[in-house]
């Protein structure tokens, strides 16, 4: 069984779609799955209990801890969708793993558990690689095998649908068993992972990236759009050259032109907006 948390509180909105979408990649490949909308328990954060919970279900607070707990110990492999609030993930993911972490601290059942992680920054696209950092940090600290994780967006919204598919079958064919990381190759595996070493001056440039590929060319918006492909190159040239100070005011520049034409010309944007949340499944 392959289980998807999805840690939105909307159950119609792009967390629970992409999770869903995974779960289809899964599917493909024969797997069962599951979906779980985090929303629907109630776990609190970490009360510090200090009772001795290592390796044993206890966790202090009369909750739906233990519920989700057992969910994730009969999973096969597991996918924790969360929206990017203010570039990090969600309390109920944060409070549901990091209790899962005080109790196993790395040990236990699920070591090499096959995971992926995805993130939905569905508003300016800030914080669609920072909000990966808490979420990668607590797979780094139960230990479990994760996939590497994409940049979701409003912006780039039907590819990221595709990847996430895609990411969908590796995880079942991942899913036969744990695979545990060698304590030897810890530091290097979590320390290799994609976007893990990014900072927030090369997210932008990402988000950058990301918005621009997505401007139709369309009348005259297309000479626009090209005078900020062209921008976008000088952005590459100067991190080529470690200006990358440098190139954050053009950056903002291309964000911001680009966030604007993309509102007003993307069909893939009037669709989502005017698809209200009740017709969404
Ligand atoms: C409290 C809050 C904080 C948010 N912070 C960000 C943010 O930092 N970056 C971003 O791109 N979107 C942000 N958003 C927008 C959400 O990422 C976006 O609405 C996303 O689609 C929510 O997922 P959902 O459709 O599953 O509800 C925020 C939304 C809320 C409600």
């Amino acid at each position: 069984m392959i289980r998807g948390f999805v840690g939105s509180p909307n159950k119609k909105g792009r967390t629970a779609a992409i999770v869903r979408e995974a779960l289809l990649g899964a599917e493909e490949q024969g797997a069962e799955v599951e979906m779980v909308h985090l929303s629907d328990y109630q776990v609190s954060d970490c009360f510090d209990c200090n009772v001795e919970h290592q390796g044993g279900m206890d966790c202090g607070p009369d909750d739906d801890y233990r519920a989700l707990s057992m969910m994730i110990d009969s999973s096969d492999a597991v996918v924790i969708g969360s929206p990017v609030y203010w570039s990090a993930i969600t309390s109920n993911v944060r409070a549901m793993l990091s209790r899962k972490l005080r109790v196993e601290m790395g040990s236990g059942p699920n070591l090499g558990m096959p995971a992926l992680g995805i993130l939905v920054a569905g508003g300016s696209g800030n914080g669609m690689v920072e909000a990966m950092k808490p979420l990668y940090l607590l797979f780094e600290k139960l230990r479990w095998h994760p996939l590497n994780s994409f940049p979701v967006t409003r912006f780039n919204w039907d590819r990221a649908l595709v990847v996430a598919t895609e990411a969908g079958r590796d995880l079942a064919a991942m899913s036969d068993k744990r695979r545990p990381i060698p304590e030897d190759q810890i530091w290097t595996f979590y320390n290799d992972l994609r976007y893990r070493s990014y900072d927030r001056i090369d997210e932008r440039r990402l988000l950058a990236e990301l918005i621009v590929g997505a401007l139709p060319e369309i009348g005259k918006f297309a000479s626009i759009a090209s005078e900020l492909r062209e921008k976008r190159g000088k952005v590459e040239t100067l991190f080529q050259q470690h200006r990358k100070a440098e190139a954050v005011p053009l950056i903002d520049d291309i964000i911001f032109r680009a966030t604007e034409i993309w509102e007003v010309l993307s069909p893939s944007a009037r669709a989502y907006e005017e698809k209200g949340d009740r017709e969404r499944d």
